[in-house]
């Protein structure tokens, strides 16, 4: 039957939690000033969430408007062309011979061509590559173009954390300085993929493997202090994403484009994190933009970019210039945690963005990464 009140009937079982539907009777049961004023109430909230979200879509739109015309004007060969005017040639004079550099990702694209710049300026180079015949190919290349023997080559599929982990194991036991650490591999899955270890396939490589590895070096790196720096290829496509604390995108709509961004956006809030975090140690860190650049990754990842762009994007070398620069540069000349564009600090967030205080869940991402990778808390 009815209540008393007209409203529809609770269970009448006692101690039952209040469902939506006991909720609306409660309300309805009170008196009808109360009642105006729970109601206005209501409105003024319903009102306030819809301007939020008008907000938070204005805000969206602008970040990704504001994105592309930035790197239409500055992410591309012309960009890099304008921006290279303003290089010293002194820069790239120094020579990195005695010291030993990791580059993750190191047999195609920007990675390559740090692995390149990097054994050409006399450095020993670690290239870590998933695959052990593109590995070779790559590594006698490099070797032939440089002349440089000091080129070794590493296998690890970052994918898997347990690989990543005996990787560092079996690094760590070769007991050398690590001068420098380029954590370039990275990639831009649009499919939901999940990895044998059952982690989302973006986030495993982008932010699992490079936050495990660099935190598993670090003892190699503290050898190499004062000099030793990690440098992290980020993308310019993190202006389009706040720090988000879903990490591995449980939304039931997945877009891997946005999961990228986030991606990025974790590893610029971690060099933020790291710099600041062993700020005694001697290690320098720094994320960098490479701009837009013309490699198997982006024709494969984004075919319509690659398309639309065919002819100004960068080529491999000046997408890999400001990683090869970082590398070289003397420590006090670089800002630790800073995000570098062509040879110089950019910032980490678009004007009117709204993602500068989003960089304050830092410490809470650590601890989910963390535990993800079943890592020990972090002391
Ligand atoms: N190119 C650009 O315009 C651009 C712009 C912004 C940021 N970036 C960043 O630059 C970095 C390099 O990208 P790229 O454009 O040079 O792409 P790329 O040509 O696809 O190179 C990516 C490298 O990462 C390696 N890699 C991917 N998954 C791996 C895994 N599970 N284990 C080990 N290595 C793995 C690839 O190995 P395989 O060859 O075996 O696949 C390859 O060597 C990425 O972090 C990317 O996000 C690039």
């Amino acid at each position: 039957g009815e209540s008393a009140s007209g409203a529809p009937p609770c269970s009448g079982r006692k101690n039952e939690p209040l469902g939506p539907e006991a909720k609306q009777h409660f309300v309805s049961a009170r008196a009808p000033e109360e009642e105006d004023r729970g109601g206005g109430e209501r409105e003024r909230e319903s009102a306030r969430a819809r301007e939020r979200r008008k907000n938070m879509f204005i805000q969206k739109a602008w970040r990704t408007a504001a994105f592309g015309l930035y790197g239409f004007t500055q992410f591309t060969k012309s960009g890099f062309v304008e921006h290279a005017k303003k290089f010293r040639e002194e820069d790239m004079q120094i020579r990195l011979d005695g010291k030993n550099c990791l580059v993750t990702g190191a047999n195609s694209g920007l990675g390559y061509a740090t692995a390149q710049g990097l054994a050409s300026h006399g450095a020993t180079v670690y290239m870590l590559c998933r695959n052990k015949e593109r590995g070779e190919t790559a590594l006698n290349e490099i070797r032939s173009k440089t002349g440089n023997m000091n080129v070794h080559l590493e296998i690890c599929d970052l994918s898997s954390i347990n690989e990543v982990k005996s990787f560092a194991t079996k690094f760590s036991s070769l007991e050398k300085p690590l001068h420098v650490l380029v954590n370039n591999a990275g990639l831009l899955e649009h499919k939901r993929t999940t990895t044998p270890e059952g982690l989302e396939l973006n986030f495993a490589v982008n932010v699992a493997a490079t936050y495990t590895l660099t935190e598993l070096v670090m003892p190699l790196l503290e050898k190499a202090a004062p000099d030793a720096r990690v440098i992290t290829v980020a993308s310019g496509g993190m202006y389009t994403e706040p720090l988000n604390t879903n990490l591995q995108y449980s939304e039931s709509e997945f877009d891997g484009t946005k999961q990228y961004a986030r991606n990025k956006r974790v590893q610029v809030a971690l060099t933020e994190w790291w710099a600041e975090k062993y700020s005694n140690k001697g290690v320098g860190f720094y994320s960098m933009h490479p701009g837009w650049a013309d490699t198997p990754g982006v024709s494969k990842s984004l075919p319509v970019l690659s398309e639309k762009l065919s002819g100004n994007l960068r080529s491999n070398e000046e997408g890999a210039d400001t990683v090869v620069w970082l590398g070289l540069q003397p420590k006090e000349k670089l800002v630790p945690g800073t995000f570098y564009f062509d040879r110089a600090e950019a910032q980490k967030h678009l004007k009117f963005a709204g993602t500068a205080a989003s960089h304050e869940k830092i410490g809470s991402i650590v601890d989910s990464i963390r535990s993800i990778c079943n890592l020990p808390a972090n002391p």
